[in-house]
């Protein structure tokens, strides 16, 4: 039977895309999915640091398995990577003693104090978010 577009994940009522839905298919995309070069990172860590002076909190939605997330954790104090998919999240590294992973939809950050993230970061994932939230 044909697959349906978006699929609903049971436990958080959150929708997925529905290809990070399939683990088979976040397995592959950990494996193969190029890392960004560390000059990204640091261009956008010059970026902050011409405004912020303590580099706390960067939060990275739609993180996948953390290609976007990790080369944050030796700028920041704490990073959290949150992604809609939890076999995305499942492939994520959990040795990063300053790094955590959340299975969450972008749109919803209410576990994070307001006004806390002095970066919020999104890697190849605005286009996936809801629109007009
Ligand atoms: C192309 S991957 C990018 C992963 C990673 N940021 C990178 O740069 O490799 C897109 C990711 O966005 C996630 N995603 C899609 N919609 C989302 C949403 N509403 N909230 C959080 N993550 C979402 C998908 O599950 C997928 O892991």
């Amino acid at each position: 039977m044909a697959r349906s577009s978006k699929e609903t994940n049971a436990e958080s009522e959150m929708t997925i895309p529905s290809l990070f839905v399939d683990s088979s298919i976040s397995h592959h995309y950990a494996n193969h999915r190029h890392a960004y070069s560390e000059e990204v990172f640091q261009i956008i860590i010059d970026y902050c640091r011409d405004t912020i002076q303590d580099l706390d909190l960067a939060v990275d939605v739609g993180c996948g398995p953390g290609n976007s997330t990790v080369g944050f954790t030796k700028y920041f104090k704490q990073v959290v990577g949150v992604d809609i998919s939890g076999s995305q999240i499942a492939l994520a590294p959990k040795h990063i003693p300053n790094c955590e992973f959340r299975v969450g939809c972008a749109t919803n950050l209410d576990f994070l104090p307001a006004a806390s993230a002095d970066l919020v970061s999104c890697g190849l994932a605005f286009n996936l978010l809801p629109k007009n939230e």
